[in-house]
């Protein structure tokens, strides 16, 4: 990616994160997470975001909790959103746009759409295939203080070594934010 396409936004990563590396509990659980990041922290991040591209569970797993817990996905970002899957839902959600097959296309299609603002990668599948590519500009973590033992991962296994450059490491109350920028 050049340095003229990273000036027009970023492809970024933001997870909520376990001690031990999983970004989801075992079922998909996320109930751990607003017990330590209520909405509000992350909105400067939002603030920056300008289009989401999104994996089928992620957005599967977002439609379960609003409907078990109405309000419960509350991030302030009301742009525009790319779910990726092979199979979309019958009737589609007619607030998201579909899309399927290469990775690298999916993100242009986002940033296209991102009028010059971050790209949100959600989902560990979709962030493995981005970093694999190169893809992603920079991760932020908020590191959670539980132990989850057991659910989905940060990225799927099988990733090759990517380096990371540290940003920050910001502690907030109970939660460490951290930010690094992937070597390319
Ligand atoms: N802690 C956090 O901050 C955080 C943030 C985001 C997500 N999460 C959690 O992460 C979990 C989901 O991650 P995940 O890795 O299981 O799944 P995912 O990345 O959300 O979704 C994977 C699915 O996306 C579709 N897909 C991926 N690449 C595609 C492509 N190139 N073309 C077409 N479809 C494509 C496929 O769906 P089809 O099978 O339909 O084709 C695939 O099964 C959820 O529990 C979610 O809540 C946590």
């Amino acid at each position: 990616m050049s340095d003229t396409s990273a000036a027009n936004g970023k492809v970024v990563v933001n997870r909520a994160m376990s001690l031990d590396g999983f970004i989801a509990g075992p079922g998909h659980a996320m109930d751990w997470i607003a017990d330590f990041l209520a909405p509000d922290k992350m909105r400067e991040q939002a603030a920056a975001t300008g289009a989401m591209l999104v994996g089928r569970r992620t957005d599967e797993v977002g439609d379960r909790m609003e409907a078990e817990k109405p309000g419960s996905v509350d991030y302030p970002f009301s742009g525009p959103v790319f779910v990726l899957t092979h199979r979309p839902p019958e009737p589609p959600d007619t607030e998201v746009t579909y899309l399927a097959g290469d990775i690298g296309d999916a993100v242009a299609t986002a940033r296209g759409a991102a009028g010059g603002k971050n790209v949100e990668i959600l989902g560990a599948d979709v962030a493995g295939q981005c970093l694999r590519r190169g893809l992603v500009d920079e991760i932020l973590v908020y590191v959670l203080p539980v132990l989850l033992g057991d659910g989905i991962r940060f990225s799927p296994p099988g990733l090759p070594r990517i380096g990371l450059e540290p940003v920050s490491s910001t502690p907030s109350g109970a939660v460490t934010i951290l930010r690094f920028r992937v070597r390319k």
